[in-house]
């Protein structure tokens, strides 16, 4: 089957790429190759894979992509998207053309080549955030996005909806939760800290480090997409998560312990605007539907990461180097918490 995956360059991407190659599953694979993309990722299963290197936000190269080889994809697995919290705090405008436009581009042209399914990754932070204690969001709960982010996520998240209930396309909605693994891009807060702890720097924590995320192993996340893709149901959502709740301080607790480094590279920074104190998603949907239920444990899933990193330390270091030399030039142009709309 001839699927198309968008973002397939990225972090979550290229884990759903390599997975999909695995189970004989045939990928057209496009990416803009942002700073987030590395064809690095795919390197495993390039000779499985067509790749395209074409931007969403660009209808037209994206329509001659779904037309090439003759037929159009089954399906389109649709990652794409700028994913930082941070930078888009920063540039919201960027944040409205790849995610809203990119999408809405994408919806229409699935519509006019017949695509038979378009699954929509999108994400938990749409739900907004919860107080400690609060049961997980369910599906038919409202969206509050509180980031420029999260809030063109949920515009993607409601043109895939208008599309399917105003021209009939068949679509599925999926909202992962944190992710981490190998692979993730360093400006996310475990690659971040684990670059950071192995060169012996400080690690900057936002506020008291008490927000809460949940913590969902990235091959996990794939395998739930693919169920998804193959036993989702037309028009309906189906929240991502495991059972693994965890405040900020505790992730970087364990992978200090991990590299067998002190608490005292910790460094406490200004809190970020708006920012959420907690998410957390309820999985009984999925579980029920599709039979996935997350499986890696956040112990075994946080040393597996550790050690990958250290052993790929070169990719994470050039990377973070990265990183750094575009956070110090915001913060240079901006100030601390800069911002272009100010
Ligand atoms: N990482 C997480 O914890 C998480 C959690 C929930 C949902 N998600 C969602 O999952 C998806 C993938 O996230 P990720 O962590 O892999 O992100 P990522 O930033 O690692 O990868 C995004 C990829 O999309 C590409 N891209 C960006 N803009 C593009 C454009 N206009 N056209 C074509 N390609 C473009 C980038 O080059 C990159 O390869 C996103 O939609 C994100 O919102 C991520």
């Amino acid at each position: 089957m001839k699927i198309m995956i968008t973002g397939a360059a990225g972090f979550i991407g290229s884990a759903f790429a390599r997975l999909a190659v695995s189970k004989g599953l045939l990928p057209v694979c496009v990416d803009k190759l942002s700073y987030a993309g590395d064809l690095e990722r795919l390197k495993s299963v390039s000779d499985k894979i067509h790749f395209h290197k074409a931007d969403i936000a660009d209808k037209e190269a994206i329509g001659r992509i779904i037309a090439s080889g003759g037929f159009p994809p089954r399906a389109i697995v649709h990652f794409a998207a700028e994913t930082h919290v941070d930078r888009s705090i920063i540039d919201p405008a960027s944040f409205i053309k790849a995610n809203v436009t990119g999408t809405e581009n994408l919806l229409e042209l699935a519509l006019f080549h017949g695509v038979e399914k378009f699954i929509h990754i999108s994400t938990d932070e749409v739900y907004g955030d919860l107080l400690a204690g609060a049961a997980g969001f369910r599906e038919t709960d409202c969206l509050a996005p509180n980031s420029p982010y999260s809030a063109s996520k949920a515009g993607a998240d409601m043109f895939v909806r208008a599309f399917r209930k105003t021209f009939g396309l068949p679509v599925i909605t999926v909202r992962p939760s944190n992710n981490y693994g190998p692979w993730q891009y360093p400006e996310k807060l475990i690659p971040l800290c684990i670059a950071r702890a192995m060169r012996g720097e400080s690690i900057p924590l936002y506020g008291t480090g008490e927000n809460i995320r949940t913590w969902l192993f990235v091959e996990d996340c794939a395998e739930a997409i693919l169920q998804v893709l193959e036993r989702g149901r037309d028009g309906e959502t189906y929240n991502i998560g495991s059972s693994e709740e965890k405040m900020n301080r505790e992730v970087i607790g364990a992978i200090l312990k991990h590299l067998g480094k002190g608490e005292e590279l910790v460094k406490s920074v200004p809190d970020r605007p708006g920012h959420d104190f907690r998410y957390a998603v309820d999985t009984a949907k999925i579980e029920k539907e599709t039979g996935w239920k997350a499986r890696v444990r956040f112990d075994e899933g946080i040393e597996k990461t550790v050690r990958w990193y250290g052993e790929n330390s070169d990719w994470l270091f050039r990377k973070a180097d990265e990183a750094r030399a575009f956070t110090d030039g915001l913060k240079r142009r901006f100030g601390e918490m800069g911002t272009k709309t100010k």
